[in-house]
């Protein structure tokens, strides 16, 4: 058997109902569901290369090779795809991304759910939408999401198998704008993964997880509904209650900037002129601003007005992971 290999490609995600810490670490299997919007102009390709000759994995990201944890990463996830598919090899993988990486911006959605994409198809493995999209949470949690487009929600299943995203509405559905403010694009202090870990030592998490229910069908009718007025308001309050968990925990998480706090209380204050905008921050300082396209000139009015110096990326809802 010579090379085989597969090309794929997926956009991130920004969680509208995050979630954080989990109820299996080894396997991922998130404390809370969660809904997201997949990102549409934001994109991860990834290429990977099952190869006999290879004893071991090679990961190049952005075309620099892949640092320790990233290897082992993928590693550890190209095993899972290596023993259902009976390879005993290594394989090379070469992963482009178009926004910065590990600043809070899901990188390791788009990466994981592009990867698993294109080590199965490369691993002649042909699974369904659930499967891949479990199999993507091993990687990362987020990247469950990014398998599938527009509004999708991940399940906290009871186990592996029961664990994995599915969509909630088409990406045709609500044109939700997101201007992602990047407050502070340096590769933040504190992974995701390591954050998990600490989020039961949190007295807030236990409240958090138990209103998650609550959270998640506001949020499920606001979006079917396409009502921005219930969609702000139960999206801002989880976004605050995440960030009030890891403030909350041992040791401390603080991910938010000056910058970060300047946009959020322009955000509100625009909601409260009667503007449709309200914000969410995931585990880094930069805040997505979530707004429809009419009401997307005055939020960008209102971001120009802070004395910072932002810079703005641009999303839409987006389609879920694809092979190239
Ligand atoms: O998928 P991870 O391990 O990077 O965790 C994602 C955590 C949040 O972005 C804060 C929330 C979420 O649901 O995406």
């Amino acid at each position: 058997m010579g090379v085989s290999e597969a090309v794929a490609a997926a956009h991130p995600n920004i969680a509208l109902i995050k979630y954080w810490g989990d109820r299996d670490h080894a396997l991922r299997i998130p404390a809370n569901g969660s809904i997201s919007l997949t990102l549409g102009g934001l994109k991860t390709q990834t290429r990977v290369g099952f190869d006999p000759e290879l004893k071991q994995d090679r990961l190049t990201i952005n075309q620099a090779p892949g640092e320790a944890t990233a290897r082992q990463r993928v590693t550890e996830h190209l095993d899972l795809i290596r023993v259902m598919a009976g390879i005993q090899f290594g394989a090379i993988v070469d992963s482009e991304t178009d926004f910065p990486i590990g600043a809070g911006l899901a990188s390791s959605a788009a990466a994981f759910a592009a990867l698993t994409l294109a080590g199965c198809a490369a691993a002649g493995l042909e699974l369904g939408r659930s499967e891949l999209s479990a199999l993507a949470r091993r990687g990362s949690g987020s990247a469950a999401r990014s398998i599938f487009g527009g509004f999708v929600e991940l399940v906290a299943g009871d186990d592996d198998s029961a664990t994995f995203a599915k969509p909630l509405a088409t990406a045709e559905h609500w044109p939700i704008v997101d201007l992602i403010v990047l407050t502070d694009p340096m590769p933040k202090p504190i992974s995701s993964t390591a954050g998990h870990s600490r989020a039961e030592t949190s007295p807030l998490q236990a409240a958090r997880v138990s209103d998650a229910p609550r959270r998640l069908q506001a949020c499920r009718e606001a979006v079917l509904a396409r009502d921005f007025g219930r969609l702000a308001e139960v999206v801002e309050q989880d976004s605050d209650m995440l960030h009030a968990v890891m403030m909350t925990s041992k040791p401390a998480l603080h991910y938010w900037q000056p910058g970060s706090l300047a946009v959020m209380a322009e955000v509100r204050t625009l909601r409260a002129q009667g503007i449709a905008a309200c914000y969410t921050v995931d585990a880094g300082p930069n805040v997505h601003c979530l707004c429809l396209p009419e009401t997307e000139p005055s939020l960008r009015q209102g971001l120009a007005r802070l004395p910072f110096d932002l810079r703005i990326l641009r999303a839409v809802p987006g389609p879920g992971a694809w092979l190239v």
